[in-house]
């Protein structure tokens, strides 16, 4: 059985406290409501998730900070993360202090712009005001969601200083191998968004029904364990309290070179949620 000892952790290297890790397994809560925050969290912490992601356009940074909060929670015990949203680029320092004061915080592990937006053209100016909150201490680490290629580019050309981490749309759907090679030369994370691509029907997958039977596992562990060997962090989200527990058990088992393989093939390059380049 997993438990949060034996859950593996990534270096975060570029804009980050030296020697700061986060664990490889998150637990999401996009579109779970602030009322039902305590109670999918609670359960994620009780199972062994040690890492939330939330965002303050997800309306939930309260009760994320209430369970937080709880007696029986440490907090240094647990990687937190939340988002700047596209109205606040030109915002950041008020935006922070509000977020930190909805999650209860002093310090926060990660903060995230949560997309470039760049026909607004301003993203470099929210780096850059990121910049200065990790260089003052009040974040451990700062990085982006949905930045493509050119804009990780752009804040390296007038900034000097790349992300620690890229959140992205990732799943055996869509692979995004020119993404994810830019980061690997470049020293970024990858993280997954939707990692079981649940609206596009991977999970009805014939391959990956075929590979998780193979395994004796569930094809949401299957596709999970398949980020983790990819050297991805991967988020998952569920309000069922046996899924939050499913979902966590992908340390045991290992794919072989034959199931990458087939994996790889699933690639079909299409997104179930925005695109970066035009949305914001
Ligand atoms: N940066 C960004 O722009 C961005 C965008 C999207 C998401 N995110 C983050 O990434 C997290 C994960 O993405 P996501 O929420 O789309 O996650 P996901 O895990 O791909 O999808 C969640 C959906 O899958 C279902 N599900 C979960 N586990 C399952 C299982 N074992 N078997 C079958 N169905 C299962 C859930 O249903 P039930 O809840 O009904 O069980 C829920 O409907 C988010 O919560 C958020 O924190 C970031």
């Amino acid at each position: 059985m997993t438990t949060h000892e034996s859950v593996p952790t990534l270096s975060l290297g570029h804009a980050s406290t030296p020697g700061l890790e986060i664990p490889q397994i998150g637990f999401g809560v996009w579109e779970v409501p602030d009322t039902d925050v305590d109670a999918a969290f609670g359960r994620a912490l009780e199972i062994g998730y040690r890492h939330i992601d939330t965002a303050r356009i997800y309306g939930n940074e309260d009760g994320v900070g209430r369970v937080l909060g709880r007696e029986d929670v440490d907090r240094d015990d647990v990687f937190v993360t939340t988002k700047v949203w596209n109205d606040d680029h030109t915002n950041v320092p008020a935006a922070f202090d509000a977020s930190m004061g909805r999650l209860g915080l002093e310090v926060l592990d990660l903060y995230l712009i949560h997309w470039p937006a760049p026909e607004q053209d301003v993203y470099v100016d929210a780096w850059t005001a990121m910049l200065d909150l990790q260089r003052q201490g009040r974040v451990r680490s700062v990085g982006v969601c949905n930045f493509q290629v050119p804009h990780l580019q752009r804040l390296l050309d007038e900034t000097g200083v790349l992300p620690s981490i890229n959140q992205i749309e990732l799943s055996p759907y869509l692979q995004q191998r020119e993404l994810r090679a830019f980061h690997a030369e470049h020293g970024i994370v990858t993280e997954a968004w939707s990692p079981l691509a649940v609206r596009a029907g991977l999970l009805d997958d014939p391959v990956v029904v075929e590979l998780a039977a193979k395994h004796e596992v569930t094809p949401a562990q299957l596709v999970l364990r398949w980020h983790v060997e990819l050297d991805n962090v991967v988020l998952t989200r569920s309000v069922t309290p046996a899924r939050i527990a499913e979902n966590f058990e992908i340390f045991g088992f290992a794919l072989e070179d034959d199931d990458l393989e087939a994996l790889a093939g699933l690639d079909r390059g299409t997104r179930t949620g925005p695109d970066p380049d035009t949305f914001g």
